[in-house]
């Protein structure tokens, strides 16, 4: 592919899409932002985009969007993404993960052949559940257990199924849990040090057992990057973490970063319902392309405690 292209990004504002959108930027291509600013968009990082000349804003929701600007390439973050919110308010899972992907893949297909654009869909590991004991292949069934995995499991479906009734070429990116710098602080790690940094303890599901692999935001953008100039088109992949750690080893160790004592680090909750226990991913097909993950999660996470602005989404 050419070194400058244009990309149409989908929930550019929220956590993983920001990094993206300023990875292409600093590239060079030119991106064109479509986000609805739900509650989790970061406002802040807008101004920071719009001082480049290869940027665009469009405010508006995948679900009623009418117009798919000119794009090489269009990569969906865009979604309701936090599965205690799925619990409560299922019906907006539905219509933005699996309605909002509609949209999209319609009007991607009704472009003219020569311009369509190749399309990424940014889906999870949870789209598999959970597994004590080794690693899901992309081929693996899914099987996911709550509204949110669910959804995203539907949408996963619809993007093979437009792939192949109406010849739409696209990718499914599945990464592992994301973390890094100004994350909307509904999350663990965010929240958790959100939460100590202004005297209360951190909040845990059950014991506190449940394991995750952690992936920061910026190795999922070298995933998508390398899928998008390497990758083979309609085909899945996943995108894991080698990093895997008990959530209450998680909230243990950004007590000792913020310097609150072990005993008043966390209180314990009453466990989400439908929790998954572990997530793993086995990710030899993205590795193939020659993607590893990069980022030190120790290391990151100082940083990120370091440099929170706990007002960014006050
Ligand atoms: N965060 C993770 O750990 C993680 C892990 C694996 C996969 N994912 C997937 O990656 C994608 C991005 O996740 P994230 O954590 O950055 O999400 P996020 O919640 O931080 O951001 C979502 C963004 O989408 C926008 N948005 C929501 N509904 C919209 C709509 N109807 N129309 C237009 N914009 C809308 C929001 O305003 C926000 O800017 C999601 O599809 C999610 O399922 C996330």
């Amino acid at each position: 592919m050419p070194h400058s292209e244009i990309y149409v990004v989908t929930g550019g504002l929220g956590f993983i899409g920001k990094h993206f959108v300023r990875r292409c930027l600093e590239d060079g291509h030119f991106v064109k932002n479509i986000d609805s600013i739900s509650y989790a968009a970061d406002r802040v990082v807008n101004d920071e985009f719009s001082s480049y000349k290869n940027y665009r804003f469009y405010q508006s929701d995948i679900v009623t969007m009418e117009f798919l600007p000119e794009c090489d390439v269009i990569v969906n973050f865009a979604a309701e993404s936090h599965v205690d919110n799925a619990i409560t308010k299922a019906r907006n899972f539905c219509t933005t993960n699996f309605l909002g992907v509609q949209t999209l893949l319609e009007l991607a297909r009704g472009k003219q052949v020569s311009e369509r654009p190749l399309f990424i869909q940014i889906s999870t590991d949870e789209v598999y559940g959970d597994i004590t004991d080794g690693a899901h292949l992309e081929s693996d069934m899914l099987v996911p257990s709550n509204p949110y995995s669910a959804t995203k499991a539907a949408a996963d479906m619809l993007v093979k199924s437009w792939g192949r009734t109406y010849d739409l070429r696209w990718n499914i990116i599945r990464p592992a849990n994301n973390y890094g710098l100004h994350q909307y602080p509904e999350k663990l790690i965010p929240k958790s040090i959100w939460r100590m940094k202004r005297g209360l303890p951190a909040t845990l599901h059950g014991d506190g057992s449940y394991i995750r692999s952690w992936l920061h935001a910026e190795d999922t953008v070298d995933a998508i990057l390398t899928v998008i100039a390497k990758g083979e088109r309609n085909m899945i992949y996943n995108v894991g973490s080698r990093v895997e750690r008990q959530n209450i080893d998680v909230v243990r160790a950004i007590a000792a970063l913020v310097g609150v004592p072990d005993d008043d680090a966390f209180v314990t909750i009453a466990d989400r319902s439908g929790q998954d226990v572990r997530y793993s991913l086995d990710d030899s097909r993205i590795r193939a392309l020659g993607w590893s993950q990069k980022r030190d999660f120790d290391e990151e996470l100082g940083r990120i405690v370091r440099e929170l602005d706990v007002t960014r989404f006050a």
